[in-house]
This record gives C-alpha cells, sequence and structure tokens, in this order.
C-alpha cells in the first residue's frame, strides 16, 4: 500500500486518497487545445450541456409522468402542463431541447466533414459520434411516445412497422417489439423503460467514450495541421505561450466555451419562452385513437431527411434506400479515399460534394414535410437519389483528389 501522511488540509487529504491534483492536470489545465480553432469547435460542450439540461429537466417530468395508457395524456397535458408550479416551464424546456440538441448534432456532424475531422486517427471520434447520433435518435423516438397523443401513438406505429422488412412480412418481429398486435400498454412501459434508462446511460456511457477517443489524436484544427502536441506544450509551459500553437483547455479554452454556451443559451431560453410552439405537433394535443388515422403522419423535423429517402420508392426499395441512410454516414472515414486533412474548400471536388450533400439534405427535410404529391414527390426522389448517388462517387473523387 502507498505511504500515506498526516494531511495538512482536506485538499491534501483528498489529493493523497485520489490524486485530485494529477486528475486535474490530466483533464483540465494540461489537456491541449489548438489555438486555430473557431467557436465551431464549442459545439461539443454546447451539445454536452444541452444533455444535461435535458436529464434535469427529464427528472422532474418524470416525478409526474404517468407511464399507463390510460393516464399518460392527461398525466402530461393537465397534471404537468396546469397543475404542477412550472411545470408547463420544464416540458417546454425538455421538448426545446429535445429539437435544438439535433441542429447542433448536424452544425456537429457537417464540421467534422468539413474539416476532415473523421480521418485517418480520428476513425474512433467519428464512429463513437455516430453512435452518439443513432442513440440520440431512439432516444427522442421513445420520448415521443411517451405524451400518448396520436402522433405518439401512429408514429409508433409506422416506425415499428418498418420491422417487418416489407414484403418479408415478418410481423411475428413487429408484435415481440410492441409485445401486443398494436401499441398498447406492453409498447408504452418498454419505450418509457427505454427512455428514462437503458439509452440515457447508453448516451452517457458513448460520451465519455467519444471524450476519451478525442484525447489521443487531439481535435483537429482550421487548417488540419498537424503538430507535435508535446513540444508545443513545453514551450507552452517554458512561458512562450505566444509561439506555442496550443493553449489550455481550462481555464483558457474552457472560457471560449463558455462564451458560445452563453450565446446558445440566450437563444435557447428565447425558444422556449416565445417559440416553443415548433417543438411540439398540433396533432399530439389529441389523445391516441387506434381508429383515427391522422391525414398526414410525418415525423419530427430531425427525421426528416431520412424519411423522405423512404417515401419515394416502392416499399422495398425504399426500407433498403432508408437502411442505407442509417448507416452511410458510418462509412465516411473508409469512403473518403484522400489522406488529406484540409478544411472542404482546400479539397477540390470534394468542396462541392460537401456542398451539394448539404444543400440536398436540407431539401430532403423540406419535402418530407410536405405531402408526397405533384412536384413535391418528384424533387423528394431527386433528392434521394442525388443522395445516394452522393455516396457512391465519394470514393473516386476523393481517390482524384489524392492524385491531384
Ligand atoms: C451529444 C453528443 C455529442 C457530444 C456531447 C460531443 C462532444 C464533443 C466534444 C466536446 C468534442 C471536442 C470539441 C469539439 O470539436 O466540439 C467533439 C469532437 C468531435 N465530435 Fe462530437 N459530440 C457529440 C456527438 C457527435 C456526433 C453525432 C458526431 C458525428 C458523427 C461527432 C463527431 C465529432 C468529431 C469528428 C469530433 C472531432 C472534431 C475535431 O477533431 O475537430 N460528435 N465532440
Amino acid at each position: 500500500m502507498a505511504h500515506f501522511e498526516k494531511a495538512t488540509s482536506v485538499h491534501d487529504w483528498l489529493n493523497q486518497r485520489l490524486a485530485i491534483e494529477k486528475f486535474e492536470k490530466v483533464m483540465m489545465s494540461e489537456y491541449w487545445i489548438p489555438k486555430n480553432i473557431n467557436f465551431l469547435w464549442a459545439m461539443g460542450m454546447v451539445l454536452a450541456m444541452t444533455f444535461a439540461i435535458l436529464l434535469v429537466s427529464g427528472i422532474f417530468l418524470l416525478m409526474y409522468y404517468q407511464p399507463n395508457v390510460d393516464l399518460a395524456f392527461d398525466s402530461v397535458n393537465y397534471t404537468i402542463m396546469q397543475e404542477v408550479g412550472f411545470g408547463w416551464l420544464w416540458r417546454h424546456v425538455h421538448a426545446v431541447a429535445a429539437s435544438v440538441v439535433f441542429l447542433i448534432i448536424y452544425i456537429h456532424m457537417f464540421t467534422g466533414i468539413y474539416y476532415g475531422s473523421y480521418k485517418k486517427g480520428r476513425e474512433m471520434i467519428w464512429i463513437s459520434g455516430m453512435l452518439l447520433f443513432v442513440a440520440f435518435s431512439a432516444e427522442a423516438f421513445s420520448g415521443y411516445m411517451l405524451p400518448w397523443g396520436q402522433m405518439s401513438y401512429w408514429a409508433g406505429m409506422v416506425i415499428t412497422n418498418l420491422f417487418s422488412l416489407g414484403s418479408l412480412e415478418l410481423n411475428g418481429i413487429v408484435e415481440w417489439i410492441r409485445g401486443d398486435y398494436v401499441p398498447a400498454q406492453a409498447f408504452l412501459t418498454r419505450f418509457f423503460m427505454l427512455h428514462v434508462l437503458l439509452i440515457p446511460v447508453a448516451i452517457l456511457a458513448l460520451i465519455a467514450v467519444h471524450f476519451y477517443a478525442l484525447r489521443f489524436p487531439h481535435v483537429n484544427n482550421l487548417d488540419g495541421e498537424f503538430f507535435d502536441y508535446d513540444e508545443q506544450a513545453e514551450l507552452y509551459k517554458s512561458g512562450n505561450t505566444r509561439a506555442s500553437k496550443v493553449i489550455r483547455f481550462a481555464n483558457d479554452f474552457l472560457s471560449k466555451d463558455m462564451f458560445v454556451m452563453s450565446i446558445f443559451l440566450i437563444f435557447f431560453f428565447y425558444l422556449v419562452f416565445w417559440q416553443y410552439a415548433f417543438a411540439m405537433d398540433p396533432v399530439n394535443f389529441d389523445p391516441a385513437d387506434g381508429l383515427k388515422t391522422p391525414a398526414h403522419i410525418y415525423p419530427e423535423w430531425y427525421f426528416l431527411w431520412s424519411y423522405e429517402i423512404l417515401r419515394p420508392f416502392s416499399k422495398d426499395i425504399g426500407l433498403i434506400a432508408f437502411g442505407f441512410a442509417q448507416v452511410i454516414f458510418f462509412l465516411l472515414p473508409f469512403l473518403d479515399k484522400s489522406d488529406n486533412v484540409a478544411p472542404a474548400s482546400r479539397r477540390g471536388p470534394f468542396k462541392i460534394w460537401f456542398w451539394v450533400m448539404l444543400v440536398d439534405m436540407i431539401v430532403l427535410t423540406a419535402m418530407g414535410k410536405l405531402p408526397p404529391e405533384g412536384i413535391f414527390s418528384t424533387i423528394g426522389l431527386v433528392a434521394a437519389l442525388v443522395f445516394i448517388g452522393l455516396w457512391v462517387v465519394l470514393p473516386f473523387i476523393t481517390k482524384i483528389e489524392k492524385k491531384l
């Protein structure tokens, strides 16, 4: 056993047992961050904070929510919204955070794509990030079931139906997932468990993996420049902070993160108090009714692009295209054949690929919200084909980039 001295202070007592000084160094004051990055690199911390907001507001909602098909709707729309003091505030905070977290996730993902932050050495950051994306999607979907309104019920019906795998008609799997022939009590209880326990725990673990994966390759920078972190850290510690290419995570970079987080919070609470309606579908203010199908069933805005990839095709092809859209982003580090880590603006054909992909996903999102009729369904079909085509050409254009 290690040698323990009589402690001179509480700090010293803890330090001898938990090595808090070393921990602080590794996680904060000697965690080195490149100087050459901008506000987009604060999005990761904004995400971590939004997740914390979701956890805290979720705990308050959990105190009054009833996971029972006869009580769930009223427990949300009557008890929480009208009876409990400030219940409406916690609900709006939770709903707005659930929507905005996806906006930030997309900005964070596209920043990574633009600057090539998924390439050699950083693949595990990307893969753990994509696992977080999937976990957040499952968390959002399971949460959407809980108010047990019309959209909860019918979205639950449509999404679980996908597991019958089209013409294979594996209805047994759908019933197994639902625990019944249609979404009912077993379904609600399961999605409640997933939403408040299993998926949040998985997200916490994945955030830890994502942060750990950042430790060795370090974050990328605006120029994609590689440098020796140990050398730059020594330069910084020797007092030559101006010449060094790095700064400390805490308090230096963290203070910049906090500035961006504060701006985000102003925007966030503006939405919570004045624009919360965008995060709540009016159809979901009608209680679930298995005998009354809503005129249009569509998901929340953040799932619309992948929904629109499913919709324009026949049943089976649509399912394959949808499955493709769900997994293809995982493969980005392996489909991009160029090892040139640089912003897209300096990568020739990839620059065009990036902007076409971004605009295409915005078009898919817009079309996903509109009824699949006339010109909208044609635009949706073209945009879905462009999405698939872009992934097919990626290895070729990045090979050309390598030769150039
Ligand atoms: C709630 C979920 C997430 C949290 C809390 C989170 C957190 C972070 C943090 C703190 C950083 C370092 C600073 C920064 O670049 O912002 C980071 C970097 C990164 N994240 Fe995430 N992230 C999440 C989701 C994702 C997703 C969905 C992806 C995409 C697949 C992703 C991909 C990346 C990449 C590639 C980097 C490295 C950036 C660089 O090297 O410049 N992350 N993340």
